[in-house]
């Protein structure tokens, strides 16, 4: 059916919104689900590091199964940082259904949030027992899509808010996937 491929900073509110939207989804009636980068990482991505090759190789494994998933009749959100547009251009070059979806959010407010602590860690000095080193926006690149199908603003308002505008787009694109069937 469809398959929307997330992207933003650590932090930015990618799972919250996922989980939000999968819930109202799901009481439409339809079935989704959520490919979390943390949960994959742990379950089937547990070989791969941060370095820019894994991360490539990270999100096509999300993809190769998001898109199976798709195919079959489920809406598929894959909630991971997703950095490199050569990762995301791969993906929407690969399917129609996929949907590049940015969740927005300034690195300042992400750093603020810090809700697992890790940009705590990851600004630490490089000799610190605790340092992250290669952090997706403060020593590692964060690419921001250029053209995304749908931009969130999550500092700008609730993380329902922006779940309802992620519903709203894909109970949309939903509609015209249909309107094209016919
Ligand atoms: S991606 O870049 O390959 O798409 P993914 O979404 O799977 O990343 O994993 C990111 C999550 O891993 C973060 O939310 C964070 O919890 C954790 N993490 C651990 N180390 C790093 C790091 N160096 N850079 C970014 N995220 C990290």
């Amino acid at each position: 059916m469809l398959l929307i491929q997330m992207t933003g900073l650590s932090g930015s509110g990618k799972s919250s919104i996922a989980n939000i939207s999968r819930e109202a989804l799901t009481r439409l009636g339809y079935k989704v689900e959520l490919l979390d980068g943390d949960d994959c990482r742990r379950q089937f991505c547990h070989d791969l590091s941060f370095s820019k090759a894994d991360r490539l190789e990270n999100i096509q494994r999300l993809g190769f199964v998001g898109l199976i998933l798709a195919k079959n009749g489920v809406i598929t959100i894959l909630a991971a940082i997703n950095p490199y547009e050569e990762a995301r251009a791969a993906l929407e070059n690969k399917s129609p259904l996929t949907k590049t979806v940015f969740i927005n959010c300034p690195l300042a407010v992400t750093v603020q949030r810090d809700p697992k602590g890790l940009y705590r860690k990851a600004l630490l000095p490089p000799d610190h027992p605790d340092h992250i080193a290669h952090f997706t926006g403060i020593s590692d690149p964060y690419e921001p899509p250029d053209q995304p199908d749908l931009a969130i603003e999550t500092h700008a308002e609730t993380k329902e808010q922006s779940a309802q505008r992620l519903t709203d787009f894909i109970l949309l694109t939903i509609g015209q996937q249909s309107e094209t069937i016919i």
